[in-house]
């Protein structure tokens, strides 16, 4: 058994099969616009921006964890390693679960570290807003991938103040 992590488009649209789904929280990261997407929410003239985790240190990051089978797991890992080609890179990091149950696993996140071919990096929110707002790419709006981040992280009660703050701001381009 294996569990992968996710804190962006893995939250809604898993697209694999798992085992178990639990609310879960990363430690020393935070979830951030700063990655550029020339493949699904945006073209390579006009990259969107999706979500990647930065250092934070006494920052955290919530996201959904998946359980997958050990058959199952390479079908899915070379999916995943597709599906997050621009960029990411598979990192091993704890998970602490939020719910009832609680205790922690060890998990796969799948996260673009600075300086990847894609990278953007930090920009004022205003101006992330307007990115997202004018990108749009072969697995749609840019803006849907933010109002659906913030919808999903609304209905597992997880705050996140970069994400909640963008969703305000691009409501000036809609
Ligand atoms: C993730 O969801 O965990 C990775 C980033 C993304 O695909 O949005």
């Amino acid at each position: 058994m294996q569990w992968i992590f996710g804190y962006g488009s893995l939250i809604w649209r898993p697209d694999f099969d798992f085992v178990a789904r639990r609310p879960a929280r990363v430690h020393g990261w935070q979830r951030r616009f700063w990655q550029g997407s020339h493949d699904h929410r945006g073209v390579p003239e006009r990259p969107g921006r999706v979500v990647t985790l930065v250092a934070a240190d006494g920052g955290h990051c919530d996201g959904m964890a998946y359980q997958v089978t050990a058959a199952d797991s390479a079908r899915i890992f070379d999916a995943l390693d597709h599906r997050e080609k621009n960029g990411y890179q598979r990192r091993d990091l704890e998970l602490h679960f939020l719910d009832a149950d609680g205790g922690t696993a060890p998990g796969i996140v799948y996260l673009a570290p600075e300086g990847n071919h894609a990278y953007l990096g930090p920009a004022e929110v205003a101006d992330i807003a307007r990115q997202i707002a004018h990108s749009t790419g072969p697995s749609g709006r840019n803006i849907d991938y933010l109002i659906d981040l913030a919808a999903a992280l609304r209905a597992m009660n997880a705050d996140d103040e970069h994400v909640f703050e963008l969703e305000h701001a691009i409501r000036e381009h809609l």
